[in-house]
């Protein structure tokens, strides 16, 4: 049975239970051994206690079982806040009352129950060692006269040592439960390291392997061509043929964008014009089957950012695909628009891609930037992977804000380039 979890109240009350018997053993043993010489009148005297000894031995003996059991440990540390306060009571009791030597047994109690149980613990053992020892003074019970002041005094003390208890105990727990937090952190922090150095060393295999792929492909890919050349070939087998070509290079191209994905180049920035970039970026596009028949706006500000020219053109192509793909699919295939606009702002440039196609669905914008996340036939899910991790390392953001059935926004910022403010 695993004992419950609270504060390690467990192992604090099985070393407090060692300290009990250990210091009981030291202070008697030791009394015994300096009487060792003395009357036997004086020996007798101090029977009562060693019997006190043995009651805590056999004390001590009943609380390990119940340790042992494991079910007990919050009624057992109250019991042994009650069990110090006694063995404090009946060692002063019988070694001088106010005058014994053995007073501190009462602040120790105290100390222990702050240790045990925290501000309650602290305050009980406070209270009982009070009450215990104006009890153990008391003149009705048989006590010489005592002087009041010293009385007041030394129940002061007790309570004084109760309220340090207590601001130490508190103190030692909310240090331990924020050290407890921290050790937390830093064990989520350690998984997710080694999650991320299995994700890299599987990125570099993938990478590996795509890579590996490609220059078969290229060879299999000529052979057909060759072969569908052929004179010898008929209608039904050329078809085939096409079949095989246009599986290959959709293969390529998936290839192609697993390696833009996987195999990042460090960007090498420049100075570079937006509104150029993305204007030629634009030309090539608007030629390109995908755009076919579609509406392409264009509003291009002069704006200079330090920049990877061919990774932001890719960013650029990338968001512009995914556009016309859609418009196509959306309310308004004929005349839906796209619009590409690019700016500069205090901090920074920006590129928008806006379109008037499906919009997205909340689930759709969550796995937006996932690789692999796509809701297209035949698509791959790297394509916005890539955007999110060019515009990463150009240190930039980006923003995506969708309607579904009006359209989508999105929006690069790029920051200043250094030293152009
Ligand atoms: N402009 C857009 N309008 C609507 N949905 C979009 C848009 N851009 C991206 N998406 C959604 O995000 C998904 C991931 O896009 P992407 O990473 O480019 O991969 P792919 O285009 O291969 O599906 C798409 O499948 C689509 O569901
Ligand atoms: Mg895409």
């Amino acid at each position: 049975v695993a004992p419950p979890a609270d504060d390690g109240l467990h192992r604090k009350l099985v070393w407090l239970t060692f300290f009990r018997v250990a210091m009981v053993a030291v202070l008697l043993g030791g009394t015994a051994i300096v009487s060792w010489r003395e009357s036997a009148d004086v020996q007798r005297g101090l029977y009562p206690l060693f019997a006190l000894a043995a009651t805590v031995f056999a004390a001590t003996i009943v609380i390990a079982v119940l340790l042992r059991l494991g079910r007990f440990d919050a009624p057992l540390a109250y019991a042994q806040v009650v069990l110090d306060v006694s063995v404090a009571t009946g060692v002063v009791a019988m070694t001088g009352r106010s005058e014994s030597v053995f007073l501190f047994l009462y602040s120790l109690a105290v100390v222990n129950g702050g240790i045990l149980l925290f501000r309650r613990g602290a305050g009980a053992a406070g209270l009982l060692s009070v009450a215990a020892y104006l009890g153990v003074n008391a003149r009705a019970l048989g006590a010489p006269p005592v002087d009041s002041v010293r009385l007041f005094t030394h129940g002061a003390a007790f309570a004084a040592t109760a309220v340090l208890a207590t601001y130490l105990a508190e103190q030692l727990r909310s240090a331990g439960q924020r050290l407890a937090e921290r050790e937390l952190d830093v064990s989520n922090l350690e998984a997710e390291v080694r999650r991320s150095q299995r994700l890299a060393d599987l990125g570099r295999v993938a990478a590996g392997l795509a890579h590996e792929i490609r220059n078969p492909l290229a060879s299999m890919s000529g052979s057909i061509e060759l072969l569908r050349a052929s004179p010898a070939v008929g209608e039904d087998e050329r078809r085939l043929m096409g079949i095989v070509l246009r599986e290959a290079g959709r293969l390529n191209d998936l290839v192609t964008q697993f390696l833009a994905f996987a195999r990042p180049a460090a960007p090498v920035r420049r100075p570079t014009d937006l509104a150029t970039l993305l204007s030629e970026t634009l030309t090539v596009f608007r030629n390109d089957p995908k755009a076919a028949g579609l509406r392409l706006e264009s509003e291009l500000a002069t704006v200079v950012a330090d920049i990877d020219p061919d990774q932001l053109r890719q960013v650029c192509w990338n968001l512009l695909t995914n556009a016309a793909h859609a418009v196509r699919i959306g309310p308004h295939p004929a005349d839906g628009a796209i619009r590409l606009r690019c700016g500069g702002a205090a901090d920074g440039a920006w590129v928008e891609v806006q379109d008037e196609g499906a919009g997205m669905t909340a689930g759709q914008l969550e796995g937006l930037f996932l690789p692999f996340f796509t809701t297209k036939p035949g698509g791959t899910g790297l394509g916005l992977a890539t955007v999110h991790r060019i515009v990463d390392a150009h240190g930039g953001t980006i923003r995506v804000e969708s309607a579904l059935g009006a359209g989508s926004r999105f929006t690069v910022h790029l920051p200043a380039a250094k030293g152009s403010r």
